[in-house]
């Protein structure tokens, strides 16, 4: 064991007195890793623009609520310094705030590509770079980005998310080499997931013919993908960097 190996591996324990920023907080996958962070011991600041949402995630999870649109990089790096001044410090990232707008490249206009590339892609980057000389303070600090199936197979209805997701696998992978070793920096490519991000298209249901699009036969609940987020951002990943790591019940055999 080196001092780069830090943490438990004890269920319960994994996220002991680690300060973690989750953003994307109020909803879906980002509150289901609030609060299994919280149960393994971490102190959270949790962000989102959704205050409504973040309030109760906030007082069942005892994290600090912080809202933050990050398209906005002044406003992050405002969040970001309140954050560590609370925490007292942070061990991990997790970039989970996104949004998906539908359309082909003809239906792709420039305003749908800005707005979905300026949420997914710079707000991931500038808490990033935000967050970045604070994390480098400690051993075994972790990021974990949020990207997308949509970025490993082709999609032709989603454009400008499948490009800002196939960012994130890039930037990603940058991230691990210049911030090694103290930063572990992986992302996440989630299948279909169960949350208002696919829901709310639809009156509030998983689209017809979903589920059959995976092995499984089934869309992911948000509690599977924040397994995996707590997974890449505790020792039991130790020696994981740079990875992509898909959580789709059998799509993209990635
Ligand atoms: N649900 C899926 O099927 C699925 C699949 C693959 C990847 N993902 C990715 O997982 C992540 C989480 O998605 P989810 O399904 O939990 O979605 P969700 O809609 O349930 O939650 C997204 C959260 O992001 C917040 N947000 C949006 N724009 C923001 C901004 N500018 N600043 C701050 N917060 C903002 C929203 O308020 C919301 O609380 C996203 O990055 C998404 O692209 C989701």
């Amino acid at each position: 064991m080196t001092d780069q190996i830090t943490g438990s591996k004890t269920p319960g324990r994994r996220m002991e007195g680690r300060r973690v920023i989750v953003t994307g907080a109020a909803s879906g996958i980002g509150r289901a890793t609030a609060r299994l962070m919280a149960r393994e011991g971490a102190k959270l600041a949790l962000f989102d623009i959704n205050e409504a949402g973040l309030s109760p995630v906030a007082k069942e999870t005892g994290g600090i609520a912080i809202l933050c649109n990050q398209t906005d990089s002044a406003a992050v790096d405002a969040a970001v310094a309140k954050a560590v001044t609370a925490l007292g410090g942070l061990d991990g990232l997790v970039n989970t705030a996104g949004i998906i707008i539908s359309g082909n490249l003809a239906a792709t206009t420039d305003d749908i590509w800005r707005r979905v590339v300026e949420t997914n892609l710079f707000g991931p980057f500038y808490l990033c770079r935000a967050t970045m000389p604070h994390l480098q303070k400690t051993k075994g600090a972790t990021v974990v980005n949020l990207a997308s199936g949509a970025a490993l197979v082709p999609n032709s209805g989603s454009l400008s998310y499948a490009a800002s997701k196939g960012g994130i696998v890039g930037m990603t992978k940058s991230l691990a080499m210049t911030c090694a070793p103290n930063v572990r920096v992986n992302a996440i490519a989630p299948g279909s997931v169960n949350t208002p991000l696919i829901t709310d298209r639809n009156g509030g249901k998983i689209p017809a013919g979903t589920a059959e699009r995976y092995a499984l036969k089934r869309v992911a609940e948000p509690e599977e993908i924040a397994d995996a987020i707590l997974f890449l951002s505790c020792v039991e990943s130790s020696f994981v960097t740079g990875s992509t790591l898909a959580v789709d019940g059998g799509r993209t055999f990635h």
